[in-house]
């Protein structure tokens, strides 16, 4: 009987240590906000693939990806992120405090982003070329936001 008591504490504990790995700091805001990111990159892997040529050019898959990727510019998804949320707090999230210091540009950043894909949803449906052209400011507005808010990934 004891050792089923041991045995009952010890499958306790493990439960508990598993509930604090999901209440990590702000765990479900950066899994819901690295989401919204994989799902802009499956879209950018659609996109580059036709631009690249690995993928014949297909005006409305194209056209999808495009409209696809601004549903998360148009999402608000500022819940996502709230201050504090950042690297230090959760090892989990690669974004870092500039996000929410003094004097950042984030809101910059985004803006860019959201003008890119306003280019790319007039594009991408027209023609392979017209995507080609919009693909390089898009692929820089991920970039460029990356660059200044999250931990290098060397
Ligand atoms: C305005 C800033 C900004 C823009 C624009 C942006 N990202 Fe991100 N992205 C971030 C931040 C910050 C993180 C780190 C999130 C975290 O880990 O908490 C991130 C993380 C990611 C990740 C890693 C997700 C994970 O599971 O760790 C991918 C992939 C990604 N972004 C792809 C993209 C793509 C593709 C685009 C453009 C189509 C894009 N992002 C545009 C800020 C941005």
């Amino acid at each position: 009987m004891r050792k089923l008591f041991a045995a009952a504490a010890i499958l306790a504990i493990a439960g508990t240590g598993i509930a604090a790995a999901q209440d990590a700091p702000f765990g479900m805001q950066i899994k819901a906000r690295q989401g919204i990111m994989a799902y802009r990159a499956l879209q950018m892997g659609v996109l580059g693939g036709m631009a690249k040529g690995d993928v014949a050019y297909d005006a409305a898959a194209a056209q999808k990806a495009a409209d696809n990727l601004m549903a998360t510019v148009t999402l608000d998804a500022s819940m996502l992120w709230p201050q504090g949320s950042d690297n230090s707090a959760n090892p989990a999230s690669t974004a870092l405090a500039a996000i929410w210091a003094d004097g950042s540009d984030i809101g910059d950043k985004a803006t860019a982003f959201a003008e890119a894909v306003t280019a790319m949803q007039a594009a991408a449906g027209t023609d392979l070329a017209s995507l080609q052209g919009a693909m390089g400011n898009l692929g820089g507005a991920c970039g460029g936001c990356h660059k200044a808010f999250r931990v290098p990934s060397n």
